[in-house]
């Protein structure tokens, strides 16, 4: 039954009080429920290391990644914004040299920001948007992208691979945080 139903002829169209303070109630035990749920969905599908201003999000465990090509990953990124606290999946890619060392790259091409992939029959990066071509190092080989793909800063924490989620200025030859 709706509001509007329980109102009778003759009465005053506005929402009564109790079904005022209902809705109120409702909205706010659904905010509180939301920021209590964010911990537990970060828990679940990805823990963060928090340092000054910055949310390493974790990946993977550093032992998972094949070390013979690169890996695309998903994961969820932790933004503060203010008051809302937003939680939103991304992906990079990971190119691991060894037990000790692995590459992360911004997936948006640093020409216009369309997003590549890796063309494992090539061993090559190519981005489908204007045909820039990028090695597994992240060079440039050939295409309009004005510097080579977009490294992200990185962190191995009890055997797992953080990353920190940064966007760049697509279309310059110097890498610059947006
Ligand atoms: S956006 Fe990638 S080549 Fe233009």
């Amino acid at each position: 039954m709706s509001l509007i139903d329980d109102i009778k002829p003759g009465e005053s169209k506005t929402i009564p009080r109790r079904h005022f303070l209902k809705i109120i109630t409702g909205i706010f035990s659904g905010f509180i429920t939301l920021t209590l749920a964010i911990p537990l969905i970060e828990s679940l599908f990805g823990s963060v290391i928090k340092t000054k201003n910055k949310i390493f999000s974790k990946l993977t465990a550093y032992n998972a990644i094949p070390e013979d090509k690169p890996v695309n990953l998903t994961f969820l990124i932790t933004e503060d914004d203010a008051f809302i606290k937003n939680v939103q999946p991304e992906n990079v890619w990971v190119v691991k040299k060894s037990d000790s060392e692995a590459k992360v790259f911004s997936p948006v091409c640093p020409h216009l920001g369309c997003r590549y992939t890796w063309h494992a029959d090539q061993k090559l990066f190519i981005c489908p948007c204007h045909n820039s071509v990028f090695n597994a190092e992240g060079q440039v080989v050939s295409g309009p992208a004005p510097r080579p793909l977009d490294t992200l800063p990185t962190k191995v924490k009890d055997d797992n691979l953080y990353v920190l989620w940064e966007r760049f200025k697509p279309g310059i030859p110097k890498k610059e945080i947006i």
